[in-house]
C-alpha cells in the first residue's frame, strides 16, 4: 500500500480519537510506518489554540480561530505530516481541514474558511464519523471532563449540518470523502474504516 494521508473527522464525541488509534495499529500490522497525529497540534500554535479553547476567561474570540487553525495547519503540514509522507509513512491525523470547514463556518462562512484553507494538501482519504449530536453529548457528558465551546448540543447539531454542507462542497472539488457510521460497537466502527481503507488503497 503506497502511503497514504488519512484525516479522521467527526463531532466531539464521535469516537475520532479511538478509531484514530486503532487504523493505525492497522496500518502498522500491514508492514508500513505510521505517523498518527492530530490538529490542534502539539506545535505552538496548537498549544495556544488548546489553551484558548479550554478557558472560558481566554479573550480569543470565534472570529479570530479561523486564522488560527490555518496557521497551526500550515505549521502542522510542514513540521510533521509532509516529512512523515516524505519519509514513506502513513499518516493519520485526528482532525485536520474538514475540521475548520465545518466548525469556523459557523461564524465566517463556509466559502472563505474555504478559501483560507485552499492551499492546504487534501488528505488522501477523509473519513467522517457518522453520529447524531444526542449521542455524541451523551458520551462527552459520560467522559465527565471539562467542556469545550464547542460541546453544547445546539452547537453540536449545528457543526452536524454543517458537515454535510463540508462534505458536499468538498467532493465536487474532488477530495474522497467517506462517511462511515460510527454507531455501534468500537471494533464494528473499526470494521467500516477499515474497509473505507481497503476501497481507497485499491483506486
Ligand atoms: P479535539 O476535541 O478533537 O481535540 O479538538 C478540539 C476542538 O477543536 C474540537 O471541538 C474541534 C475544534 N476544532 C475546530 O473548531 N477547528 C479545527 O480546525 C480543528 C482542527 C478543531
Amino acid at each position: 500500500m503506497r502511503p497514504l494521508f488519512i484525516a479522521v473527522e467527526g463531532l466531539d464525541g464521535s469516537g475520532g480519537t479511538t478509531q484514530v488509534k486503532l487504523l493505525a495499529d492497522w496500518l502498522r500490522a500491514q508492514g508500513r510506518p505510521v505517523h498518527v497525529t492530530a490538529e490542534p497540534s502539539t506545535g505552538p500554535v496548537g498549544r495556544f489554540i488548546r489553551q484558548a479553547l479550554a478557558d472560558p476567561q481566554a479573550r480569543v474570540g470565534d472570529a479570530v480561530l479561523p486564522y488560527l487553525f490555518a496557521a497551526d495547519r500550515r505549521d502542522h503540514l510542514d513540521r510533521e505530516v509532509l516529512p512523515a509522507l516524505e519519509r514513506g509513512e502513513h499518516v493519520v491525523s485526528d482532525r485536520y481541514k474538514h475540521s475548520s470547514l465545518a466548525y469556523q463556518s459557523l461564524c465566517m462562512g463556509l466559502s472563505q474558511v474555504a478559501e483560507l484553507n485552499s492551499r492546504f494538501r487534501a488528505p488522501d482519504l477523509t473519513l467522517l464519523l457518522d453520529l447524531d449530536p444526542e449521542t455524541c453529548l451523551q458520551r462527552i457528558l459520560a467522559r465527565g471532563e471539562p467542556r469545550d465551546r464547542f460541546e453544547a448540543l445546539d452547537r453540536l447539531r449545528a457543526v452536524h449540518d454543517s458537515y454535510e454542507a463540508v462534505v458536499v462542497l468538498t467532493r465536487s472539488q474532488g477530495e474522497r470523502v467517506c462517511r462511515v457510521d460510527a454507531q455501534g460497537s468500537v471494533e464494528q466502527v473499526h470494521a467500516r474504516v477499515v474497509a473505507a481503507v481497503k476501497d481507497r488503497a485499491s483506486a
